[in-house]
């Protein structure tokens, strides 16, 4: 931290990519623009047009904040926000920061909804967290129902509160509880239900990076093998899918093949597609109730 010395910005910024970088902190630019634009309440544009002097008081935010980064904090948590599907979620401690893989589940239930032509389709979003799934669906689609599902008290919170910012509140229902438990009374209600549940193994979590194991425990672990989700969401979507319903998963890395055996041995569901990410891995599962 001895390098950051000058309070003119551009300088500021140059020195702490700097240091990002000496820190093997990848993305080191892209990471500091964010930690300045939000310190400053400014446009990433503006972090180049304008030379300023800092003045005491963000001075300080950003040097805290720097430090707070270098000591394994997400950037995410540092400025309490994190840009899903083009929309700025706020995240903090008590939920997952989303991740630019899930933004494919939110695209293929766009595309599901558009190819049957679901006119005003009935959708539950399994262990929402900040909500960032079931808001970005709510905003593309006009007239949905949607209904947000979390077991924790303190990421339905957050879910709420980024409803509200787009004006959703109305539009979302949050229920809390285990699963399928809050959704009692939707059986054989729902045209497509989503999830991205948590898909940690037990020996995975130990291995985690650093910054991943700041998240919180319940939206990451998945049981001894990662699959325990898996187990329950098969056993029982079913259940609360109409006729021809759809189920849409995030996978973990390496979960397809306990989860297509999970499927098959259900006999409930017909497997309609897997979609890959950009790094190649089998990442989104889509199935439909048989009848
Ligand atoms: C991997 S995170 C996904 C968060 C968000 N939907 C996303 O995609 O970024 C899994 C979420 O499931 C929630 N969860 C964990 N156990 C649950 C349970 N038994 N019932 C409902 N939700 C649960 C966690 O609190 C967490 O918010």
């Amino acid at each position: 931290m001895g390098k950051f010395l000058s309070k003119t910005l551009r300088a500021c910024l140059e020195s702490a990519d700097e240091i990002f970088r000496d820190n093997g902190i990848r993305n080191s630019r892209l990471e500091v623009e964010v930690l300045f634009c939000a310190a400053l309440r400014i446009k990433r544009l503006n972090l180049y047009i304008d030379e300023i002097n800092l003045g005491d008081n963000r001075f300080n935010i950003i040097n805290e904040w720097i430090k707070r980064r270098l000591a394994g904090e997400p950037l995410a948590y540092i400025v309490g926000s994190a840009v899903f599907y083009g929309l700025e979620f706020k995240v903090d401690k008590g939920v997952l920061i989303p991740r630019a893989e899930t933004e494919l589940l939110v695209e293929k239930v766009l595309n599901i909804i558009k190819d049957s032509e679901l006119s005003k389709p009935v959708i539950a979003d399994i262990g929402t967290g900040c909500g960032n799934i079931a808001i970005s669906l709510t905003k593309w689609l006009s007239s949905c129902k949607m209904i947000a599902t979390d077991i924790s008290g303190l990421a339905l919170k957050v879910a709420g509160e980024n409803a509200k910012r787009y004006g959703f509140e109305g539009r979302i229902t949050f229920l809390k509880g285990d699963l399928f438990k809050p959704l009692e009374g939707f059986k054989e209600q729902i045209d497509i239900i989503v999830s991205n549940p948590p898909y940690v193994s037990t020996c995975e979590l130990n291995k985690l990076q650093r910054e991943v194991r700041e998240e919180p425990l319940l939206a990451l672990a998945g049981g001894r093998n990662g699959l325990l989700f898996y187990r329950k969401i098969i056993k029982e979507a079913h259940l609360f899918l109409k006729p021809l319903g759809f189920l849409v998963l995030e996978l973990g890395k390496g979960r397809l093949k306990g989860v297509n055996e999970m499927l098959s041995s259900a006999g409930q569901y017909k497997k309609t597609g897997i979609l890959k990410d950009y790094s190649g891995i089998d990442r989104i599962i889509v199935c439909q109730k048989i009848k």
